[in-house]
């Protein structure tokens, strides 16, 4: 009889603060070198301690990681360093056979390698870092954003309007006279393809369809999307273009653009096809086109009184998001 192929478990750790389609791609790759991925998210403190301190809670980073579809269990509180210690624990509490990393330099406070162990112990393998995104772009391009915002306050609005609302004008790129939000993304249909399920509904499937921006995708996101796929078996998600979102939210967004927006939404395991560039109104065409049982609208509702710093948390946990009927076709 033939010997059953053993299962190969890699291990990836990370900070994955503002989530972002750099890092799932990077867990793609990870999942690829293996037939299972574990994914370790390093803990506040330590990242504080390596670092500078996070955007993003413990408790939201785990929701983000948790909720790509390549990853089939994740670690909270890991360490930012594999030591020889955590590195055993790794091999024989959960049966790890390589550890990896992005092709960037990690290097500790104390000028050592992160993965030292690993490497010496020839259990480290390397992924290709994505270029064009990371944490630090994406608040830059937030922070830009702000100081747009006031400099949209003078008078010479329909100039700037064209300038910040990125892609409307063809043949210039995604960039403007003043170096704000250059997204170095260059979107290839090969990318799309890796992300992509790649399978279209089964003929008598329920199909529920979403729309929305998508920006900036997090948490909230996750728990609509995964609310709207509980009402059918396949969920078609429309990401509005970057037109339509500026028109709705102003000049400065989005922040992401829409093939960004595209991967970051397609990455997450609720999902199972996306519209790159969907109409802000569900059209009759579209419902047919697409055979679509169900329409849905993610909302967000948050809690009344003010939000200063103190109560910030509290907040957050009082905020609700739930997709709801919008309108049932056919049946
Ligand atoms: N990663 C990647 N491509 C990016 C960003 C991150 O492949 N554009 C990979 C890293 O190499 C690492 C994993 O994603 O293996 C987790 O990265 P993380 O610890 O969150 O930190 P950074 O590398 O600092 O990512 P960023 O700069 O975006 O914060």
């Amino acid at each position: 009889p033939k010997k059953k192929k053993k299962t190969v478990r890699v291990y990836m750790d990370g900070c994955f603060d503002l989530m972002h389609y750099g890092h799932a791609n990077a867990l793609r790759q990870a999942r690829a070198l293996g037939d299972e991925l574990v994914v370790g998210v390093v803990s506040d403190e330590e990242i504080i301690a390596n670092k500078g301190p996070p955007v993003m809670s413990m408790d939201e980073r785990m929701v983000m990681v948790s909720s790509v579809k390549w990853v089939d269990k994740v670690i909270a509180d890991a360490p930012y360093a594999i030591t020889e210690e955590f590195m055993n624990k790794l091999f024989t509490e959960y049966n790890i056979d390589y550890i990896i990393h992005g092709d960037d330099p990690c290097i500790l406070p104390d000028g050592s390698d992160a993965y030292a162990h690993a490497k010496k112990a020839g259990r480290y393998k390397q992924i290709k870092r994505t270029e064009g995104v990371s944490s630090t772009d994406i608040v830059g391009r937030m922070l830009l954003c702000v100081r747009d915002r006031q400099i949209l306050e003078t008078p010479n609005h329909a100039s700037l309007q064209r300038q910040f609302s990125h892609g409307s004008t063809p043949g210039q790129d995604n960039g403007n006279a003043s170096g704000t939000r250059i997204s170095h993304f260059l979107p290839t249909s090969r990318r799309i393809v890796q992300f992509s399920n790649g399978k279209g509904p089964r003929p008598d499937a329920r199909i529920v369809y979403m729309d929305g921006a998508f920006d900036l995708f997090h948490a909230g996101h996750v728990e609509i999307l995964k609310c709207a796929r509980d009402y059918g078996d396949f969920l078609l998600v429309g990401i509005h273009t970057d037109q339509t979102v500026s028109a709705h939210r102003g000049p400065h967004h989005p922040i992401m653009s829409l093939h960004e927006r595209s991967l970051s939404v397609l990455a997450c395991r609720y999902v199972d096809e996306v519209i790159i560039g969907a109409p802000s109104e569900v059209t009759k065409d579209m419902i047919k086109t697409f055979n679509i049982s169900l329409v849905l609208h993610g909302t967000v509702q948050e809690s009344e009184g003010v939000r200063n710093k103190r109560n910030e948390k509290k907040a957050e946990s009082e905020k609700k998001y739930y997709a709801t009927k919008q309108f049932v076709t056919g049946d």
